[in-house]
């Protein structure tokens, strides 16, 4: 085998482009996996990180080679690994700090992997792991989603919407979501039972009385789904700005805690005139949680919905599309 492998890179923040490069297979920790990579999955979260945007939450080093989910075969374990073995098909979204899927290997710690699902082709299975974990955290861990709740799903066309609505059908939920019109047959399929094209209709027109809102969006449409939710419901966000109780449990600076505090003021307000509850979510990379998924995956309860498929080497223009902000479903990479 050789030492070196091709990999999609940036040398500094604001970079246009991703560098296509050769550089040396990562090092592996005592409780790590190597994973040869067969496929990765574009997430915003990537071209947040090219722009800089998440300064204030991760430490990036540069070179940065980007990429946040995989899928592959294990190529080498740990000393202390335990789960897995040399030739085992698994899936996972690696630690914040340790990223770099947009490679042909990643060493992974084994707590952050699970097996795929083998009713899953690898680019199917690409589809899942963050946008899958993003979804079931909001919505099991943070929302506590129980039967006949009414939950509205922000996006429900896109990487994260697609999946949340199955998890919220599954959950046995009411779910309303919002895309446009085009993607409504989509949604429908996924289990949505109520669709608005938010091209047309504000949300306060149509919902109310909602237990819980999953915001994929942030801004003014988080700030509108106040209007929604009763009093003691939830909104949890993905794209709004972090709460200070997020910022504390994060462990950021006190500084970096002032500066949120001020920046969510105007929804703590909104928290204490709705009595509605707002967290802010940043997900987790979680191998119990994905191997959840994976059951769900193989009881067919769960499948993704993928857009399109681009080379390693084409992936600036995976990177245009996802950044175009269309997409239904996931944008797959595969590499050579
Ligand atoms: N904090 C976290 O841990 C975390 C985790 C995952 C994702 N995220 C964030 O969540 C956001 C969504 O991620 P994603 O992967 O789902 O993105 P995505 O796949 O790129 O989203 C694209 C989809 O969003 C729809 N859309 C765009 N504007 C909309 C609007 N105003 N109302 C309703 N739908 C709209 C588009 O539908 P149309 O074509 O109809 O416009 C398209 O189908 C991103 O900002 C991402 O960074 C955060």
């Amino acid at each position: 085998m050789s030492n070196t492998m091709q990999v999609a890179l940036i040398n500094h923040y604001k970079q246009k482009e991703l560098d296509l490069k050769t550089v040396p297979i990562p090092k592996m920790q005592p409780n790590d996996i190597l994973v040869k990579i067969v496929a990765a999955s574009i997430n915003p979260i990537d071209l947040k990180m090219m722009n800089g945007d998440l300064k204030l939450l991760l430490n990036s080093t540069m070179p940065l080679i980007l990429g946040n989910d995989f899928v592959g075969i294990v190529d080498k374990i740990g000393v202390n690994v335990t789960r897995f073995k040399v030739g085992d098909k698994v899936y996972g979204r690696p630690d914040k700090n340790r990223i770099g899927t947009f490679a042909e290997y990643i060493a992974v710690n084994e707590n952050d992997v699970a097996l795929k699902p083998k009713n899953l082709n690898y680019n199917e299975a690409a589809a899942i792991p963050l946008v899958g974990l993003t979804s079931y955290q909001a919505l099991h861990d943070f929302m506590h989603i129980k039967p006949n709740q009414k939950v509205l799903i922000q996006a429900g066309s896109g990487g994260v919407g697609t999946i949340a609505i199955q998890i919220a059908k599954q959950l046995g939920a009411y779910v309303a979501t919002t895309t446009s019109h085009k993607n409504f047959e989509l949604v429908k399929s996924l289990g949505a039972d109520k669709i608005i094209d938010y091209h047309e209709e504000s949300l306060s027109e149509v919902l109310n009385d909602y237990d819980a809102v999953f915001d994929t969006i942030g801004g003014k449409s988080l700030e509108e789904s106040f209007k929604i939710v009763k009093p003691g419901g939830h909104i949890v966000s993905v794209s709004g700005i972090p709460d200070v109780g997020f910022a504390k449990n994060y462990g950021l600076a006190k500084w970096k805690q002032i500066v949120l505090k001020i920046a969510t003021h105007k929804l703590s307000k909104l928290e204490q005139q709705t009595q509605v509850k707002y967290n802010f979510l940043f997900m987790e990379p979680n191998g119990y949680e994905l191997s959840l998924l994976t059951q769900l995956i193989e009881d067919e309860k769960l499948h993704p919905i993928i857009d399109r498929t681009f080379k390693l080497e084409d992936i600036n223009k995976a990177l245009d599309y996802s950044r175009a902000g269309h997409a239904k479903g996931k944008i797959i990479i595969t590499m050579n």
